[in-house]
């Protein structure tokens, strides 16, 4: 199977999720990247069953849309059942690094009000230890050769994602060579630098069911 298809397999079992754990007439959270879009196919197809969703960027909403689904600003909408996201990489607690599409801090937020997190990847996103996908840190562009100098003094080498702005109107540092053997405490330790909006660290808040694709088949971890 290519990566296209196991990212369609793992987005049809996502949308099979919903179907079955999320009420009737509720809101659901949607994510970002091309695993995030085969979802949103995927959940054209059950739209009449559910209010709307709420999207976690610009590109998702725009996409939602498309399909004919309701998009709902997050401030109206007080429970979301479930959210489907995807990953840059997860380990086997289901924490994960995120943002590789630059909606981190969206999604974080999403996440957060969500009560279940369904993860979609395809097998090559599960790790023994994550970093060696460059951790994205969204910060506020006043900061960030102050935060720069911070995240080196943690071991990574920041560079400035070039030509990308936010939804948020903010700049991405990408972070090579950090050793994630703590994520939840590097999580935090990176937020309290100021002038971070938020890090690709989903740790606090990791996903509490991973649908990994592989070739045997769509695994439920979790
Ligand atoms: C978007 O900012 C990211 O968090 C994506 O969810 C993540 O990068 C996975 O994207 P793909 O499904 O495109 O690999």
């Amino acid at each position: 199977m290519t990566q296209d298809e196991l990212k369609q397999a793992v987005a049809q079992a996502a949308a099979d999720y919903v179907s079955e754990h999320a009420p009737a007439g509720s809101i659901i959270g949607v994510g970002t990247g091309s695993t995030a879009n085969f979802f949103i196919d995927a959940l054209a197809g059950i739209k009449s069953k559910y209010r709307g969703a709420v999207a976690s960027s610009e590109a998702t909403r725009k996409r939602l849309e498309g399909h004919g689904i309701a998009v709902f600003d997050l401030n109206d909408v007080d429970q979301i059942p479930v959210y489907v996201d995807g990953a840059d990489e997860i380990d086997n607690a289901l924490n994960m690094i995120k943002g590789g599409g630059g909606a981190l801090t969206r999604e974080k937020i999403v996440a957060a009000v969500s009560d279940t997190f369904v993860c979609i990847a395809d097998g090559s996103k599960l790790v023994e230890t994550m970093g060696n996908f460059p951790l994205p840190v969204e910060v506020i562009p006043m900061s960030s050769a102050y935060v720069a100098r911070e995240l080196a003094k943690l071991g990574g080498t920041p560079v400035i994602r070039a030509g990308f702005v936010t939804d948020n109107g903010n700049l991405i540092l990408d972070v090579k060579g950090l050793r994630i053997t703590d994520p939840k405490g590097l999580e935090a330790q990176i937020n309290q630098i100021t002038g971070v909006v938020t890090n690709g660290l989903f740790a606090l808040r990791p996903a509490n069911v991973l649908l990994l694709g592989t070739a045997d088949g769509v695994r439920t971890i979790g």
